[in-house]
């Protein structure tokens, strides 16, 4: 892989792909920062939408967006049937809905041979996340989970010096992911977005876990390279009369035998977005925090405590490649899902010589379906008393 700015090298000719949106219409959270991260990125113009459940609201949406009116759509499927039939339909389309939307517009979109990218949680439940890996394998098309923090370049750092042996055989992983938003009941108060992140029926099958959770969990299997095999959790329901967790402790286990531990909260009071991961190696540890992303940590035992700089000459090439910037001048979550983006760019342009058995640079199918397995073991470990639970294996060597 070369190391190429592409973010900031504007003068260099590259494809103009067309990129299609469900969800993300007035008012969401998400939405507005894919769209920046693909603005950003340079790739991406967004050509067609469903933008919202309701058409009103959509075409409104896309109308301040600039989208021509015959392609503002309904829903995720009239968006997938309609830009089909088009000679110059969509070469992408980004699934950023509540979670339980997310399964029905992508299968749509995947049986229309659309390469798709879909937010995390993957899907509502277990049982959908193995459809969409069916689905997924009939297509053959690039198909892209957008977990923000593996486009961090002190992420792929921390990734690369574990595949270099720098921390010996991995032992010990600590990852907490804490937010204090729903510390209070604002479910009750009109936080739109808290009060499908706590139902059921448009959450799936946990809160907490599922919602950032499952960005800790990828960031493990991530950095060590290793599948987490078990799984014993505990989850909570901190704010009274809440029907899905708030809070959950697992203890994991990894496929080399190391022991992990994972805490997802989003009841934590007095932080805001503080995601951090440790590793601990025979030889020594690294541990990287969210809202300190330019570093990296690194102590080796009997050494000095190393701080590692991101976009300096030192570092791997996977590291370099995702930093835009130049040492000193920072960049951090928007730049993270940028880079997520002009990786996927680069598959879709590929087109049909596109293989979807190489790792491409972005998570993938597998990632999503993992985080899915992750939660279902988790949700039932604690429903029976915190008894480990298996985590199935991906078994799909056709899917990278
Ligand atoms: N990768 C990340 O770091 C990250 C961060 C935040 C949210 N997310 C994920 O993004 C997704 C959206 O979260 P959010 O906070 O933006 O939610 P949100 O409630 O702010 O926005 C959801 C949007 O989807 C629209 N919508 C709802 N149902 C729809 C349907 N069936 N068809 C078309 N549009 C529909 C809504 O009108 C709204 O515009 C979730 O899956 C969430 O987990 C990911």
């Amino acid at each position: 892989m070369t190391v190429s700015k592409t973010l900031i090298d504007d003068t260099v000719e590259r494809s103009a792909l067309t990129l299609g949106m469900v969800g993300g219409g007035h008012g969401s959270f998400f939405g507005p920062v894919h769209r920046a991260a693909m603005r950003l990125s340079g790739r991406w113009r967004v050509a067609a939408g469903a933008f919202s459940s309701d058409r009103d609201r959509s075409i409104a949406s896309g109308r301040a967006l600039g989208v021509a009116p015959d392609r503002i759509y309904g829903s995720g499927e009239e968006l997938a049937d309609r830009e089909a039939a088009r000679p110059d339909r969509i070469d992408a389309a980004v699934v950023v809905t509540p979670n339980s939307s997310h399964f029905e517009a992508c299968r749509a979109l995947l049986r229309r041979r659309i390469p798709t990218i879909c937010d995390k949680p993957m899907t509502a439940d277990l049982v959908e996340a193995n459809a969409l890996v069916d689905a997924v394998a009939s297509a053959r098309t690039p198909f892209a989970v957008t977990y923000t923090y593996a486009g961090y370049p002190m992420v792929r750092q921390a990734r690369e010096l574990v595949r270099s042996g720098a921390l010996g055989p991995i032992r010990l992983v600590h990852v907490e992911y804490l937010q204090e938003w729903l510390a209070e009941p604002v479910e009750k108060q009109g936080n739109n977005q808290a009060a499908w992140r706590l139902d059921p029926k448009r959450a799936g099958l946990s809160g907490a876990l599922g919602d950032i959770g499952t960005h800790a969990f990828q960031l493990v299997e991530y950095v060590t390279g290793m599948e987490v095999t078990e799984v014993a959790g505990e989850l909570h329901r901190i704010v009274e009369g809440r029907q899905l967790d708030d809070n959950g402790f697992v203890r994991m286990r990894l496929a080399n035998g190391a022991n992990g531990l994972l805490w997802a909260s989003q009841v934590a009071s007095g932080v805001d977005n503080a995601l951090r991961v440790r590793v601990f190696g025979q030889k020594g540890n690294l541990d990287w925090r969210q809202e300190e992303p330019n570093t990296l940590s690194l102590a080796i035992s009997g050494e000095p405590v190393a701080t590692l700089v991101r976009a300096k000459p030192y570092l791997s090439v996977p590291s370099r490649a995702a930093a835009w910037l130049p040492a000193g001048a920072p960049d951090g979550y928007l730049e993270a899902l940028a880079a997520i983006y002009s990786r996927i760019a680069d598959a879709v342009a590929a087109g049909p010589g596109y293989d979807a058995s190489r790792e491409p640079g972005f998570p993938t199918i597998r990632d999503g379906w993992r985080g899915m397995a992750f939660v279902d073991a988790a949700v039932r470990s604690s429903r029976q008393s915190g008894e480990w639970i298996r985590v199935p294996a991906w078994g799909r060597s056709d899917l990278a």
